[in-house]
């Protein structure tokens, strides 16, 4: 039994996919999904997934509570740990372009039963993160609809119990009911996206560069406008006096790193459209390193303006980009901008992220570890249609019921987990299979490897370390729940197991 469940799955050495390939070719020879993805598209669909609540919602709570201005800090080492991740990532996707992504890739070096809670956990982090988006796009929709509503007189704003979860989680880590009866911006914009994701790639992937478009002006704008109110006594103490653990002083600059470390999540998705890129081989690297060099970029401008031109302890809100400019009557056309372009943001991340755990279960279904009708692709639209309606309903329940604070910490507790992972297995492949063709390498020779490998798993394990202990149940719970589903469901109908027997 210990043999199949560490099991992995034979790779060959990846024919070169092209522009050229015919539309219904596929790596497996099967009915595939569709090579449409080009190197700008890939960096675009990064982009739209990593930017959004992390930087528009957490990044004020960070500073307040946990950094002061120190944020930058706690943004760079959020940043070096994706930036190891990322390396690895891109040696693996452009190696093994299929749309599993880490599931794949540990599934290829560690082992089957690895590679599901793996699997399991990359849906962790894309469902969760669906859910967590939804819920604050929700409050940013009503934010928009008080500004509208302020401009035509009329009163648009939706009642709390229709905008807000009717549960949430006590400090015991009880579920009690808050009397709102549903989420029901949030269930609508999940929705919505989910018919996007099921009616085609190219659809989604052109709505998601409209998105990608007016999220980075918005960005643009902000820094720009808000630079010259910008007050370096802001920035003094740098690094406020520790008051508890977590709270200022260094060891609340690594809290902060474990809270804006959700900002980042998302450029490893870009890996789980490996199989829907037109030549991944070169352009899985581009779009995954690039999409997280321009995010670290504008997180890094960000996290000095927001703390510039504000005190770090006024920023506390859930809006606090909205909460600085509040500080400056001559810039509240910036944060009517401001508050659009996030919602716009935040669509995009809900957007890739649905994306990302439609593919993973196709992934895993194929392999015969979910059903297979999960691994169906659709005959005309040429999109895995039955896990994508999977996941959109799943993300619409979560998104509907539960709250933002809770979602948040189990999706970077997950990807952390997932970024470990594919930090040890890039190093392992390079000794247990050092001939396959690697048309991207993290750099450095082998000791280079090393470094990355060993530096990157031992800061994401810190960081993953650091985060709430209250939510290990949690996590225990859902691995809990992801185990009995393989041992009764997977284990049986494993493919590989099958052809090994
Ligand atoms: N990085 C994504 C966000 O911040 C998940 O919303």
């Amino acid at each position: 039994m210990l043999k199949n469940l560490f099991a992995t799955h034979p790779i060959q050495a990846s024919p070169h996919v092209d522009a050229g390939e015919l539309p219904h070719d596929s790596l497996q020879g099967e009915t595939s999904l569709k090579r449409v993805l080009t190197a700008r598209h890939l960096i675009t669909l990064g982009i739209g997934a990593v930017i959004g609540a992390g930087i528009f919602v957490i990044t004020g709570q960070a500073a307040a509570e946990h950094a002061g201005p120190a944020l930058v800090i706690s943004f760079i080492v959020a940043g070096i740990a994706c930036a190891f991740a990322g390396l690895c990532y891109a040696e693996f996707a452009a190696m093994i372009p299929v749309s599993g992504s880490a599931y794949a890739y540990s599934y290829a070096t560690l082992g089957e039963i690895v590679a599901w809670f793996i699997g399991w956990n990359l849906v962790l982090e894309y469902l969760f993160a669906v859910a967590t988006v939804a819920a604050s796009w929700s409050g940013y929709f009503n934010e928009c609809l008080s500004i509208l509503g302020h401009w035509t007189g009329m009163s648009l704003r939706l009642p709390d119990y229709l905008s807000t979860a009717p549960l949430k989680f006590t400090d015991t880590h009880q579920i009690v009911q808050t009397g709102a009866l549903v989420n029901v911006p949030a269930v609508l914009i999940v929705t919505a996206l989910t018919l996007l994701c099921y009616r085609g790639i190219t659809q989604s992937t052109f709505v998601n560069s409209v998105i990608v478009t007016i999220k980075v002006t918005v960005i643009t704008l902000f820094l720009i406008f808000a630079f010259r109110y910008i007050n370096p006594a802001n920035w003094h103490p740098f690094i406020p006096p520790q008051e508890a653990p977590g709270r200022f002083g260094y060891s609340g600059i690594f809290r902060a790193a474990v809270l804006v470390f959700f900002a980042y999540v998302g450029f490893d998705a870009v890996s789980t459209a490996a199989g829907e890129a037109k030549n991944p081989q070169r352009d899985m690297p581009i779009g995954i390193l690039g999409s997280l060099l321009i995010c670290t970029v504008l997180y890094i401008a960000m996290a000095l303006t927001l703390t510039g031109i504000a005190p770090y302890h006024l920023l506390g809100t859930p809006e606090p980009v909205a909460t600085a400019l509040n500080l400056y009557p001559q810039l509240t056309w910036l944060k009517a901008i401001v508050s659009f372009g996030a919602l716009a943001g935040l669509s995009s991340v809900i957007l890739v992220m649905l994306l990302g755990t439609s593919r993973i279960f196709f992934s895993m279904a194929r392999d015969g570890l979910l059903p297979s009708r999960m691994g169906r692709v659709h005959a005309s639209h040429r999109t895995p249609h039955v896990a994508t309606i999977i996941a959109g309903v799943t993300a619409g329940v979560l998104a509907g019921l539960f709250p933002v604070s809770i979602l948040g910490e189990l999706v970077s507790m997950g990807t952390l987990l997932a970024f470990t992972t594919v930090c040890i297995g890039v190093l392992i492949l390079r000794y247990t299979r050092p001939e396959l063709p690697r048309s991207f390498r993290v750099p450095g020779g082998a000791p280079g490897v090393w470094f990355v490998s060993i530096f990157g798993a031992l800061i994401c394990l810190y960081l993953f370390w650091q985060s709430f202990r209250a939510n290990w149940p949690l996590m225990l719970g859902w691995t809990t729940i992801g185990m009995l589903i393989y041992f009764f469901y997977g284990y049986a109908h494993s493919k590989l197991r099958k052809q090994n027997a």
